[in-house]
């Protein structure tokens, strides 16, 4: 059977929670930065299921030897923030992820236009297709960013089966593009809102997470 982009949108209290806090335009910009981190924290948990390399050994406990599995070290992992908005999950990812290296990109969109365009672009020349990818991009709005930054990642030697994209709120127009370039794609979301307004925000959506955690 041919893949089928998945969806995750995690029934977690704590999920539901803090993307409450994230959505309400009364927040201020610092408890904002704590609800990115919380969703970034608990997004990411959800998504390194059945992602994350693993082995399995054997430990002496105190009384016994005993089966264990540990997260493979061997395996590269690693999380691509999107700048600006993406570094705003990033404190939470890392904090389940602490063996995963940092690579940096950025895509500017045009406002006009909604075509993204990259500034800066941090990813090694080449990757190994096992690497593991986390993808962090809080508003995954029209697409136009992550399809840029997937068509960089496969040019490098990714597998799309091995990325998960953590946004905190999805719209549908994005989900249709990516499952169609992309259908082994696996994405993890706070919420699937109801779609876009003319200048390309989600509604209801946060308003503009770059700005808000940034308080500009
Ligand atoms: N980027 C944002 O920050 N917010 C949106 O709603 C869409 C894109």
């Amino acid at each position: 059977m041919a893949p089928q982009l998945r969806v995750f949108v995690p029934p977690h209290p704590l999920v539901k929670h803090w993307l409450g806090v994230a959505r309400d335009v009364n927040t201020p910009s610092a408890l904002f930065r704590t609800a990115m981190t919380e969703l970034g924290r608990w997004l990411t948990y959800e998504a390194a299921r059945e992602w994350l390399p693993t082995f399995d050994t054997q430990v002496e406990t105190p009384l016994a030897p005993c089966p264990a599995t540990f997260v493979n070290p061997e395996v590269p992992m690693m999380i691509i923030p999107i700048l600006r908005a993406g570094l705003a999950l990033m404190e939470g990812a890392q904090s389940v992820l602490p063996l995963a290296s940092v690579y940096h990109v950025g895509y500017v969109r045009n406002e006009e236009t909604l075509e993204a365009s990259c500034y800066l672009n941090k990813l090694p020349s080449s990757l190994s297709p096992e690497t593991r990818v986390l993808i962090s991009e809080p508003m995954l709005a029209t697409g136009g960013t992550m399809m840029t930054a997937m068509a960089d990642l496969v040019e490098r030697g990714i597998q799309p089966g091995n990325v998960r994209i953590v946004a905190i709120v999805a719209a549908p127009v994005a989900l249709k593009k990516l499952a169609e370039a992309y259908p082994e794609l696996t994405i993890y979301t706070a919420m699937i809102d109801e779609g876009l307004n003319e200048n390309g925000y989600i509604v209801p959506g946060l308003g503009d997470a770059g700005d808000r955690t940034f308080g500009t």
